[in-house]
């Protein structure tokens, strides 16, 4: 067994505190590999370890051991977490956290200037530096080239990506407001910076997931659309059929659209088979009561849910989770769930309708590609403003961090996987056929889809009820 003195030490040898909890709970797993897995596994700008970071210790709330689920656990997201926006001043801290800790992924990696140092004397002139800010906008010049104002606490600077240069195809692709690092180097007359490389917080390139010990398998929906008239209940009863069929199956997650809400969008109740939201929470209430009761059911809102729609969304509140039967947990969107160990993001994934117009070759075709570019900046909702209304916080709840095992997306109807760097991105699609909306702007959903995932392996497999 490791002393506690020697398990303190392998932390600061790595750099890292830790919590004698913590330490604790590794002197009495007796596992010599525990050590190095933590020190893998824990977000890398995390300067202490803590219990919170480590999905089988549970943590200790209000000084009472918190008795969870030991095979299910909310680690972020648990009702109620979600801030209250309180001033404007809030928006100032929420930039704040995002820019300190996306930008503290890429200082990590390299060393960084302040924008204003940079520019104030002549020294860094010619010599290759990086600088790390949030992009404030970004433009393609007459050339062809793309200009792009980058900012940082000190400062603000334009740079220039020259469309012949190999990295172009990143600087194409920066958003607004995401944190990245410029490798690149300062103009002669100090007023530009020449862009060569694009550093993004991304996921560690020997970034190893956890799998789970034990035998476990989870099922991954979203958008159901109970109450509108493209709502497919033939579908979903084999889809219950085969729930109840197949035993091995422990957890069904659901990404929100829960319902299709009422007043969303203009004529809606026109579509509408059930036109009263608690109607609607009832008879999805119903159908999850009618699913095996050894599932525990994960239950994130969307847009169509009766909570705000600012992110994160709070979960449900009790007057419609009355509804839904004991073993449901529900959660804010988004939310990071821990299945034996194996972490799950649940995000319902809107940022995705404006990530699509920014990026250019994206389509809502393949939403695997945009998980993976949320992956890439740490973010989930990367740009601020657009159609995503964010709640901004002290903290920013939309960082990617820790990096989950899996990333569990849904809004767009279409199903789509990526797999980055040992994540794996699963959008399963919807329970609701084409609408007179998606007809309108020729999408073609993928409806009656389910996605299964091997938490051993982390296997993924797709099934049609349709
Ligand atoms: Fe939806
Ligand atoms: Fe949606």
């Amino acid at each position: 067994m490791l002393e506690s003195a020697e398990i303190v030490q392998r932390f600061l040898a790595a750099k890292r505190q830790v919590h004698p909890e913590v330490v604790a709970w590794i002197r009495e797993q007796s596992d010599p590999g525990l050590v190095d897995r933590i020190l893998r596994e824990a977000p890398e700008d995390a300067v202490v370890i803590s219990s919170a970071m480590i999905p089988s210790i549970r943590p200790e709330r209000d000084g009472v051991r918190f008795l969870a689920d030991p095979h299910l656990e909310v680690i972020v997201g648990a009702p109620g977490s979600s801030d209250v926006i309180s001033s404007i001043q809030d928006y100032v801290h929420y930039f704040r956290d995002r820019y300190t800790r996306l930008g503290g992924l890429v200082r990590s990696r390299v060393h960084s200037m302040p924008i204003e140092a940079l520019v104030r004397t002549s020294r860094y002139r010619q010599q290759e530096c990086t600088i790390i800010g949030m992009v404030v906008d970004g433009r393609t010049t007459s050339k062809g080239h793309r200009l792009v104002q980058l900012e940082d606490p000190t400062g603000v600077i334009q740079v220039l990506f020259n469309k012949n240069r190999p990295d172009f195809d990143q600087a194409e692709r920066l958003v607004p407001d995401e944190v990245v690092g410029v490798r690149g180097k300062l103009a002669d007359d100090g007023s530009l910076f020449y862009g060569e490389q694009v550093l993004r917080p991304d996921v560690p390139v020997g970034n190893a997931p956890f799998l789970s010990k034990e035998a476990g398998r989870a099922v991954l929906i979203s958008d159901v659309h109970v109450g509108s008239d493209t709502f497919l209940p033939e579908a979903w009863d084999r889809f219950a059929d085969w729930l109840g069929e197949n035993d091995e199956i422990g957890y069904l997650l659901i990404a929100g659209d829960l319902v299709d809400g009422i007043g969303i969008y203009p004529g809606q109740e026109k579509e509408l088979t059930i036109s009263n939201i608690d109607e609607q929470y009832a008879e999805f209430g119903r159908m999850l009561r009618d699913l095996p009761s050894r599932l525990r059911i994960v239950v994130a809102p969307g847009n169509h849910d009766v909570v705000r729609g600012a992110e994160p969304q709070p979960a449900l509140p009790e007057r419609f989770a009355a509804h839904l039967p004991t073993n449901c947990t529900i959660v804010e969107n988004p939310c990071l769930v821990s299945l034996q160990g194996v972490r799950v993001l649940m995000y319902h994934g809107r940022s995705i309708d404006d990530l699509i117009p920014l990026l250019p070759g994206t389509t809502y075709s393949r939403p695997g590609e945009l998980m993976e570019e949320m992956l890439k900046r740490r973010h989930l909702a990367p740009s601020y403003g657009r159609r995503t209304p964010i709640a901004a916080a002290r903290t920013d709840r939309l960082l990617i961090d820790p990096v989950p095992e899996v990333l569990h997306t849904g809004h767009v109807h279409i199903m789509g996987f990526c797999q980055y760097r040992g994540v794996i991105g699963i959008n399963a699609g919807t329970w609701q056929s084409q609408t007179a909306f998606q007809k309108q702007m020729n999408i073609n959903p993928t409806p009656a889809r389910a996605v299964s995932l091997d938490l051993q392996t982390l296997a993924v497999e797709a099934f049609d009820f349709s």
